[in-house]
């Protein structure tokens, strides 16, 4: 196994988008960021230099992280952040995941500009459980602001309003030509009649469940968020944002141009949407192509047609496809038994706060929660820190096993009965527990699809459906032979995700909704898994440069 080097610089760079330039936090100035490509087994040493004038962290999303929670990277979870003129030197071990994942900045809105991806081929001497394809592309999806980011999200947290949405979706950083001042940095993937590309399809938009499409062309899906899944074929992808496909498709149609294309699949009811479409373009190499380039490009590429908008029905049976390649170890006996609502709230404004500030309908502030909890991080210090020197006062483990309250969340919940908490909450776990977590959507102010990210760990999911869960009923639905492994879910909306995992990473492990916004309001809570007996069971010592805290 190698040990990967990297610099990875935060910066201010200039960049144009939509016709105008921005200052942007970019890594090394680029923007997406650079891919990182390495072998099952090897080891990554980054050092993260901040010379932003923000505070910095890194998120290696979905990187199990064995006993190095230190290097995962959520601000004041697992570090304190890396501040103005500081750095900080990730290093961590991949270890039995292959496929596709992504880094991404875990402080504020950073993400939104800092993210790239991470690819991890089979080990040294390794086939892919696929037949070989000829090409690789990343394809991550992003979202622009024709603002910075950062001062998009202020502006929501003064207001308790959401936030404004994106100006456009993005493929690897380019708007694409149904853009204004976009077409000619337009995205192209270059493909040989026959020929198979591997397409490693990364959700990193900030705020938006994505369709995925290339016109014409069918996608037969062989992983999802760094594990193998058993093949199967489809014509549209939805992703979550935080999870990750991996796509094998074939030039095997008249050779021509072709929309790759990314649309929202926005599920919350009555709220707001775009409905603009983010394109790159798959060129087919053919003689007609290369003998009259002119010609070739400037024909108008063949246009895919997308799933409407709200379009569930296509996302459930897409979700539903996924199936490990074989039989999985699903742990069967449960030793905690969890179930956790997800969703938003309204505040009321509070006491003395001036109207500018509660600009949410009627004049509340938005908010969001799990079990009625809306998590708060601290603010100097980490909660990995804070729990490994046994420094008291910075969270508390009593974050609720079961919801407060239980009444049907998928009525239209009256908003007396649901104004969450804040509380920096943590559910403790020992050393190799089991858990089944049912993550149930309420309906509260909207039902929308929530996608559901737990740091340090892959799940089974076993099990997702609509309307309330019902033990009884559902367990009968329970798939424990191949259900498949993931690090994101996407709970349905209106609907319920059952996971199940072992606890065999101790650290102090943030779990959230990937949509930036929600996290923004509360939407997370953090798993807090304690040392087994042994070094192998053990969380190794803090790295000598963490950044210090206060
Ligand atoms: Cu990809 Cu906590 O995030």
């Amino acid at each position: 196994a190698k040990v990967h080097h990297h610099d990875f610089v935060v910066q201010a760079t200039p960049v144009k988008r939509l016709c105008k330039t921005h200052n942007t936090i970019t890594v090394n100035g680029m923007y997406p960021g650079p891919t990182l490509e390495v072998n099952n087994g090897d080891t990554l040493v980054v050092k993260v230099v901040n010379r932003a004038r923000y505070n910095v962290t890194i998120h290696w999303h979905g990187v199990r992280q064995m006993r190095t929670a230190w290097a995962d990277g959520p601000a004041f979870v697992t570090q304190c952040p890396i501040r103005p003129g500081g750095s900080y030197t990730y290093r961590f071990t991949i270890d039995r995941q292959e496929g596709t994942l992504w880094w991404h900045a875990h402080s504020s809105w950073l993400r939104a500009t800092v993210y790239g991806a991470l690819i991890i081929r089979p080990r040294q001497g390794d086939e892919y459980p696929f037949p070989k394809p000829h090409r690789e592309t990343p394809l991550l999806l992003g979202e622009w602001w024709d603002a910075n980011p950062i001062d998009v999200v202020r502006q929501a947290t003064r207001t308790g309003a959401a936030p404004n949405i994106s100006d456009a979706y993005t493929i690897n950083g380019q708007p694409g030509d149904l853009y204004n001042c976009s077409a000619k940095d337009t995205i192209v993937v270059p493909i040989a009649a026959g020929e198979t590309n591997l397409l490693r399809v990364v959700n990193s938009a900030l705020n938006q469940e994505l369709f995925f499409k290339v016109a014409n062309h069918k996608l037969t899906i062989v992983g999802a968020d760094a594990s193998y899944v058993k093949p199967f074929t489809t014509s549209v992808l939805m992703l979550g944002p935080g999870q990750t496909t991996d796509v094998l498709i074939t030039a095997n149609q008249p050779p021509a141009r072709y929309y790759i294309a990314a649309r929202a699949y926005a599920s919350a009811q009555g709220a707001p949407f775009d409905n603009t479409t983010t394109t790159a373009i798959l060129q087919y190499k053919s003689a007609a192509c290369s003998t009259t380039t002119s010609k070739c490009v400037s024909s108008k590429p063949v246009i895919p047609k997308m799933p409407a908008f709200n379009d569930t029905a296509t996302v459930t049976a897409f979700t539903t496809s996924f199936r490990s390649p074989r039989k999985a170890p699903v742990p069967t006996k449960i030793d905690h038994n969890l179930f956790f609502t997800v969703g938003l709230g309204l505040n009321n404004c509070p006491r003395g706060a001036r109207s500018r500030n509660c600009q949410a309908p009627n004049g509340t502030r938005f908010a969001a929660s799990m079990n009625n909890v809306s998590f708060v991080l601290p603010s100097n210090f980490s909660l990995l820190q804070a729990h490994q020197q046994g420094v008291p006062g910075v969270f508390t483990t009593d974050f609720p096993a079961n919801p407060p309250l239980r009444f049907d969340y998928t009525g239209n919940v009256s908003r007396s009965l649901w104004q969450p908490a804040q509380g920096t909450k943590v559910y403790r776990l020992k050393y190799g527990e089991t858990v089944q977590l049912v993550l149930q959507g309420t309906s509260i102010f909207t039902a929308e699809n929530h996608p559901i990210h737990l740091h340090g760990y892959d799940f089974y999911i076993i099990a997702e459906g609509f309307g309330n869960f019902n033990a009884k009923r559902d367990t009968a639905k329970f798939n424990l032979v191949d259900p498949p492994l993931r690090n994101t879910a996407s709970v349905p909306v209106g609907g319920w995700s059952v996971i199940r995992f072992v606890a065999d990473n101790p650290g102090v492990w943030l779990m959230h909704c990937h949509l930036d916004v929600h996290i923004t309001w509360g939407l997370a809570m953090a798993f807090l898994v304690e040392n087994g007996v042994g070094k192998l069971q053990t969380l190794e010592p803090p790295p000598a440069d963490l950044p210090k805290c206060n």
